[in-house]
C-alpha cells in the first residue's frame, strides 16, 4: 500500500470530528497515485454489453474485457454458476497482483451501466476505508441459510451480492485466488462465504456497500431511485439512503428498470439539450445509388377487420423509398378485405416492386404462421431489413422507412397513437404478468414531451429489424399461449435483443379497430360509413369534402341560389358513392307508394322511393353527422337560432323514372332540410331533376 493510502486512512478517521478535511485529504493525497481498471467477463457482444461498453467510454474508464468469444461454462446466467468467472479473473489479477497503485473494479456487463469518472470512483472507494468493497442487494442469494451468519446492518443492504466489486490489485487477487471453485459453481456463493469468515474479513478488510454509495443493484429496489435532472444533467440519486450511486445494476428481474435508466443515463438525455445519444451510431444513405439500398421486404398484416385498408395500401405504396428493393408480402386474413386487396394489387404495382407475394383467407395461414414466414422469406431473399406493417397504422410520414433505418437501432419502432388517446404502440413499462405497466415516463413520451429513442420492453403494429437479429429469429411469433406480437417480444427479452421506439418525428397514427365490423358494404371507421366517430382525421379526409371548413369562414359568402336556399359543400364523392352502393346493397326501396308500413299512420301524402336510415342501421350515424357537420353552417347562416339536429325521417330517395317519373311540388314539415345530390351532374340532368322553388338544381 502506498504512502498516499495510508495517510487517507488516518484522515477518514479523523473524519469524525472534521468532515471538511476528509474531502481535502482523500481528494488530494491518494486519488492522484491511483488507477482505475474495470474488468468484466462478457462471451458476445449483446446489446446490453455494447450500452456497457459505451457507458465506459463516456466516462473514460478502461475496461479489460475477459471471456468474449469463448465458450461459456459458467451455466445459465439465471441459475447459480458462474465459477468460470473466477476462474478467468484469477488468471487475470495475477498479472496485476504487484501494481499496488492499481484498483480493480469488477463489474457484469449485459445488464449494467457505469454512471461516473475513475475520479468518483477512487474517490467513494477510498472514503470506504476498505481493501476492497462489495455491492449489497436486500435478497439473501443463493444459500438463504446464510442469512444470520451476516453482521447487522442498521440501515441499509445486508447482503452481498457479486455482481460488482472494487479493491486493490493484491486484496482482489488474494479473493479471487482464496480457494479453488469448479465452473459451474456460484460466484456469488464463493464471495459470500470468503466475507462470512470474519477473519478473513477483517485481514482482508473486506466491506460491503449497504447504501450504494457505489453500486446499485436494482433487483427489489426500483422504488429507491429516481433520476434527476438539472440543465445538461442528469444522474441517479437513491432517496432511501440519499447517495448518488456509480454504478447501476439489473441484476434479476429489473432488467427492464436499468432499460428505462438506459434511455437517459449516462449523457443520453436531458432536458436542457434533449436526445443527446439519439445521433450516435446512426447510418447515413446519402450518396446512395438506388440500387445500392438496403433490401426491404416489407409485411403488410391485416389480421382483423380494419376501416381504410384501401387508403392503407396506398399510403405505404407512397413510401419515399426504391421500390426495387422492397419486396412485399400482404397477409389478410379477413374475407371482406380480400377484394379490396385484389383492386390495389394491379400489374403496375407488381412490376413496380421486386416482388409482390399475397396470402389471402383461403391459404389458411394464421397470423404467427404470416409474421414467422416474413422472417423466413427475407432471410432467404437475403434482406437487409424487414419492415413490419399492420392494417390499422396510418403512416402519414413518407419518409418513415428512410428514419427508421438511419436511425440503426437492431429493432426500431415509430411512435404512434390512437386520435386524442394515450393508446399507443409502445409501452414503457412491463408488469410482473407480462403484460402492460405504465412507466414513469410514457405520458410524456406519447405526448412528445420527451423526444428521444426508447429502450422499451414491449412494441407493436410497427416495427423494423435488422438483419442482424432476424439471423438470431426462429420461431419468434410463435406457436405461443401469447398473441404473435407479445410472443415476438417475449423473444427479444429474452435473448436480450433491445427494442427502441422513436418519437424524434411525426410518423401518423394508429386507427380504432375495437367495435369496427363489416355489417355494412362500406365499413370504414367504426361501424359504418356514416359513423359514429366522425371527426377523425380518416373518416373527414375519406368521406368530407375538402372545402368544408370554408363554409364557416365568413369572408367566403355561400351560395344562395334563391332566397333560404344555400348550397355548400359537404361530402366527396366517395361518401356519396358508397352510401347509394349501401343502399342498393340492401335494395329495399319503398316502391313509392302512399300506403307506407315504415309510418306510425302508414300513409304517405308524397310518397317517394325511398330507403330509411333506420332501415341501413344508420339513424343514429346520421343524427350524430348532422350534429357535427351540417349544425356549425346551421349556426353561421342564422346566428342566434340554436339548432338541435333533432331529425325523425331520414332517407336516401331513389329518383328513377322508370320507376317513379314524378312527383309533386310540396313543403316538408321542418324547420330546414338538409339535401344531398348523391349521383354526379350529367345523371341529374339525365334522370330529370329535383329543384327547389322553380329553380333547377345543377
Ligand atoms: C509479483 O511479486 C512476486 C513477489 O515479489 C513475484 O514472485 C511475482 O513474479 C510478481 N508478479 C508479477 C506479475 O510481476
Ligand atoms: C376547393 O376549392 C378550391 C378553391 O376554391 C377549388 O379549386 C377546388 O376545386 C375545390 N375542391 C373541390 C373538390 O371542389
Ligand atoms: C377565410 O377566407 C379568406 C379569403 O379566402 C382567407 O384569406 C382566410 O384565410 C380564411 N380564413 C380562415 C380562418 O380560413
Amino acid at each position: 500500500m502506498n504512502r498516499g493510502i495510508l495517510r487517507c486512512v488516518g484522515c477518514t478517521l479523523l473524519a469524525v470530528l472534521a468532515v471538511l478535511l476528509t474531502d481535502v485529504c482523500s481528494a488530494e493525497q491518494g486519488l492522484d497515485e491511483l488507477k482505475l481498471l474495470a474488468i468484466t467477463v462478457a462471451t458476445d457482444e449483446t446489446d446490453g454489453y455494447k450500452r456497457f461498453m459505451r457507458s465506459a467510454k463516456v466516462n473514460n474508464i478502461d475496461v479489460k474485457v475477459l471471456g468474449m468469444g469463448e465458450e461459456w461454462r459458467g451455466g445459465d446466467m439465471r441459475n447459480p454458476g458462474g465459477g468460470h468467472k473466477i476462474n478467468i479473473l484469477k488468471k487475470e489479477t495475477e498479472l496485476h497482483r504487484n501494481e499496488s497503485n492499481l484498483v480493480l473494479m469488477f463489474v457484469d456487463s449485459y445488464d449494467l451501466i457505469l454512471l461516473a469518472d475513475p475520479q468518483e470512483f477512487l474517490k467513494k472507494f477510498l472514503e470506504f476505508n476498505a481493501n476492497m468493497v462489495f455491492s449489497a442487494e436486500g435478497f439473501c442469494w443463493p444459500d438463504r441459510g446464510l442469512k444470520d451468519q451476516y453482521p447487522e446492518v442498521s440501515h441499509g443492504k445486508k447482503y452481498l451480492c457479486s455482481g460488482g466489486f472494487i479493491g486493490y490489485a493484491l486484496t482482489f487477487h488474494q479473493v479471487v485466488a482464496d480457494h479453488a471453485i469448479e465452473d459451474v459453481e456460484d460466484d456469488q456463493l464463493y464471495y459470500t462465504k470468503i466475507f462470512l469468515d470474519k477473519q478473513k474479513r477483517d485481514k482482508l478488510k473486506l466491506k460491503l456497500d449497504n447504501k450504494a454509495e457505489i453500486f446499485m443493484n436494482l433487483n427489489g429496489a426500483q422504488d429507491e431511485v429516481e433520476i434527476k435532472f438539472s440543465g445538461d444533467k442528469a444522474w441517479l440519486v437513491n432517496k432511501e439512503y440519499n447517495t448518488q450511486p456509480l454504478v447501476a445494476h439489473g441484476n434479476g428481474p429489473s432488467k427492464l428498470f436499468l432499460n428505462y435508466l438506459d434511455n437517459y443515463l449516462p449523457d443520453k438525455w436531458n432536458f436542457k439539450d434533449g436526445c443527446t445519444a439519439c445521433s450516435e451510431d446512426t447510418l447515413s444513405l446519402e450518396n446512395l445509388k438506388k440500387e445500392e439500398y438496403p433490401k426491404i421486404l416489407m409485411g403488410l398484416f391485416i389480421e382483423k377487420p380494419t376501416p381504410f385498408i384501401p387508403e392503407f395500401l396506398t399510403r405505404m405504396m407512397q413510401l419515399d423509398y426504391p421500390k426495387k428493393r422492397i419486396d412485399i408480402l400482404v397477409h389478410n386474413t379477413i374475407p371482406y378485405h380480400k377484394p379490396q386487396i385484389g383492386d390495389w394489387l394491379t400489374d403496375e404495382i407488381k412490376d413496380q416492386f421486386n416482388s409482390v407475394t399475397v396470402l389471402q383467407p383461403e391459404d389458411n395461414v394464421n397470423e404467427y404462421q404470416a409474421r414467422n414466414h416474413a422472417v423466413e422469406m427475407c432471410k432467404e431473399k437475403s434482406c437487409d431489413y424487414l419492415f413490419s406493417v399492420d392494417g390499422s397504422v396510418v403512416l402519414t410520414n413518407k419518409d418513415t422507412l428512410k428514419i427508421l433505418i438511419k436511425q440503426n437501432r437492431p429493432v426500431l419502432t415509430p411512435v404512434i397513437s390512437k386520435h386524442g388517446k394515450l393508446w399507443s404502440n409502445f409501452w414503457g413499462a412491463l408488469g410482473d404478468d407480462g403484460y402492460y405497466l405504465r412507466s414513469r415516463d410514457y405520458l410524456a413520451i406519447v405526448q412528445k414531451q420527451r423526444k428521444g429513442v426508447w429502450n422499451s420492453p414491449f412494441i407493436t403494429n410497427i416495427y423494423l429489424i435488422q438483419k442482424e437479429v432476424l439471423k438470431q429469429m426462429q420461431g419468434s411469433f410463435g406457436p405461443s399461449t401469447l398473441d404473435p406480437d407479445m410472443a415476438m417480444c417475449k423473444y427479444f427479452r429474452d435473448h436480450g435483443i433491445f427494442m427502441y421506439a422513436t418519437n424524434l418525428h411525426e410518423f401518423g397514427r394508429l386507427l380504432e379497430t375495437e367495435n369496427y365490423n363489416t355489417n355494412h358494404l362500406h365499413n370504414d371507421c367504426g361501424r359504418s360509413l356514416i359513423t359514429e366517430c366522425p371527426s377523425s382525421n380518416d373518416w373527414d379526409e375519406k368521406y368530407i369534402h375538402e372545402n368544408y371548413s370554408q363554409n364557416m369562414n365568413l369572408s367566403i359568402p355561400l351560395a344562395e341560389p334563391c332566397p333560404d336556399v344555400y348550397w355548400f359543400p359537404i361530402v366527396t364523392d366517395t361518401f356519396a358513392m358508397h352510401l347509394v352502393e349501401e343502399m342498393e346493397n340492401l335494395g329495399d326501396w319503398s316502391g313509392g307508394r302512399h300506403e307506407d308500413k315504415r309510418l306510425s299512420g302508414g300513409y304517405e301524402n308524397v310518397p317517394t322511393d325511398d330507403i330509411h336510415m333506420n332501415q341501413v342501421g344508420y339513424e343514429r350515424h346520421w343524427l350524430h353527422f348532422l350534429k357535427e357537420y351540417i349544425v356549425p353552417v346551421n349556426t353561421r347562416l342564422y346566428p342566434g337560432y340554436h339548432s338541435e339536429a333533432r331529425s325523425i325521417m331520414n332517407f336516401v330517395v331513389k329518383y328513377d323514372p322508370n320507376r317513379q317519373y314524378y312527383l309533386r311540388p310540396h313543403h316538408d314539415s321542418s324547420t330546414y332540410t338538409i339535401n344531398i345530390a348523391l349521383t354526379d351532374q350529367a345523371s341529374i340532368m339525365e334522370a330529370g331533376a329535383a329543384g327547389f322553388c322553380g329553380i333547377t338544381a345543377k
